[in-house]
């Protein structure tokens, strides 16, 4: 059976003190509306819709980068979650099938959580998620025997005896697509907030004669991110989860509790990772590569064999195919290494392509801006850049060229040519001797002064 999923994501998250909305705080290098699409994703949506309010054209850009099929809504006032529900049913119109609502603040979630509750929905005609909270807190609850819910209460409108209950909402809910916009037409706001309850649906669904049901899941899936500190503890959570899913992959993490890693971050079995390395967005890394200690990647991609680091930093564009080793505080942006490329040392190369098995010397500097616009520089195949070579894009050194160390190379260089761009060497015999004796002299006579 088809599902689409309503992602509620108007809310300011006030207690965040922030001028960024709540859901476009990040864990794991990714907004948190991020972990809330991709855990739906896994269900195969038929529509995506993100309900947004504060900061609604900010959140829309990162739904639609997330997926560009995904849809928005705007709640234009925060009347309460089955209010921002409805403001959904245009889009879902005449789509068959389930709905199934999250939060977009709430990032672990986990996909087979989300299949349990679809499959209850063959028992039951509204599934919420619950689960049983240590410190209940001001979570709404859950009044059910069994698997059967008979209402959820809200903390600010619940009697003492509710509020014992332990039992709690987590906020995740699905019902058949039409029946809970109907249902959400129904709910009404007269309660202690003088909001509009999505919880409602459940009492309205059984006065209407059908059942409701209650799945249960962990209290860490339905961890809810409201503050900074609460923030933090989620990307800890967070990277927890996904270095224990690397090491299940079959990736080496040398020191795990020392490595970042990013919501999208791919490596492949048998890779390395070393101490200290960062893992921005965008990173993917195929089998057999090494990623030696403290070095930092985003948008790029390393092929199989390769290796990189230590202390190196891939930005975004950075391709290497297979087999090539970068080394020690080089930078690569933008730019594509051919199998096998060495750059081994101290080294900036920025917009430019360098063909198989180039060597690249230490100290290269593709001087790639010139204070107003970017320039490309091309490298053929088993080439060899002396070190300290500064490349004055736009350049093209031809295969198998040679350039001299120290060299500035403003002008293309043939194929197979040497090119040396430096002031020639000269060699005055003896003269290091009678320099040395005046510096001597000259400092004896300063020390004779200050006596
Ligand atoms: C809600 C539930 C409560 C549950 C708790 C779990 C209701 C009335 N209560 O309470 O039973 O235990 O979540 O965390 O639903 N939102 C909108 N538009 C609105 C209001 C909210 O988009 O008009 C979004 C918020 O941005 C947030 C989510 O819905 O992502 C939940 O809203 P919030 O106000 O945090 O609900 P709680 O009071 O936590
Ligand atoms: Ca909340």
């Amino acid at each position: 059976m088809s599902v689409s999923l309503v992602i509620l994501a108007a809310g300011q998250g006030t207690r965040m003190n922030s001028d960024l909305p709540k859901v476009l705080h990040k864990v794991g290098a990714a907004p948190l509306l991020h972990h809330a699409l991709q855990a739906g994703r896994a269900l195969a949506p038929e529509v995506t819709v993100v309900v947004t309010g504060h900061g609604a054209e900010a959140v829309a850009k990162a739904a639609r980068e997330f997926d560009p099929d995904v849809q928005t809504v705007l709640q234009s006032e925060q009347k309460g979650t089955a209010h921002a529900v409805l403001q959904a049913a245009p889009l879902l119109e005449g789509v068959a099938g389930d709905a199934l609502v999250l939060y977009g603040d709430t990032p672990f979630i986990r996909a087979e959580t989300l299949e349990a509750m679809l499959e209850a929905r063959k028992r039951h005609a509204v599934v919420v998620l619950g689960f049983h909270a240590a410190d209940p807190g001001r979570y709404g609850r859950l009044i059910a025997q069994g698997e059967v819910l008979e209402r959820i209460v809200e903390w600010k409108d619940a009697t003492e005896a509710e509020r014992a209950v332990t039992l709690c909402n987590s906020g995740v809910l699905a019902a058949d697509a039409t029946m809970l916009m109907h249902l959400c037409a129904k709910v009404g706001n007269d309660n202690a907030s003088g909001e509009y309850y999505l919880p409602d649906v459940v009492a309205l669904a059984r006065a209407e004669g059908h059942s409701a049901g209650v799945i249960l899941c962990d209290e860490a899936e339905t961890m809810g991110v409201n503050t900074r500190a609460q923030l933090a503890q989620a990307e800890a959570a967070f990277q927890s989860r996904a270095r224990a899913e690397a090491m299940e992959n079959g990736v080496t993490l040398v020191a795990p509790d020392s490595i970042h890693l990013a919501l999208d971050t791919v490596i492949g079995r048998d890779s390395v990772i070393g101490p200290n390395v960062v893992f921005g967005p965008g990173v993917t890394i195929e089998s057999e590569a090494e990623v030696r200690a403290f070095c930092h990647l985003e948008g790029c991609h390393v092929s199989r064999g390769a290796t990189v680091g230590p202390f190196a930093r891939l930005r975004p564009g950075a391709e290497l195919a297979e087999d090539v080793h970068v080394g020690n505080f080089v930078e690569i942006k933008n730019a594509i290494l051919d199998e096998g490329v060495k750059v081994g040392h101290l080294t900036y190369l920025g917009d430019a392509h360098v063909g198989e098995h180039t060597n690249i010397g230490a100290g290269t500097v593709t001087c790639n801006y010139d204070g107003v616009m970017k320039h490309r520089t091309v490298i053929g195949k088993r080439a060899f850049i002396g070190s300290d070579t500064m490349l004055v894009a736009p350049v093209t050194i031809g295969d198998g060229a040679l350039t001299g160390s120290g060299s500035v190379i403003t002008e293309d260089v043939p194929a197979e040519a040497v090119a040396i761009g430096r002031a020639k060497q000269v060699n005055k015999p003896g003269l290091a001797t009678k320099l040395f004796e005046k510096l001597k002299s000259i400092k004896a006579n300063k020390a004779k002064g200050q006596e």
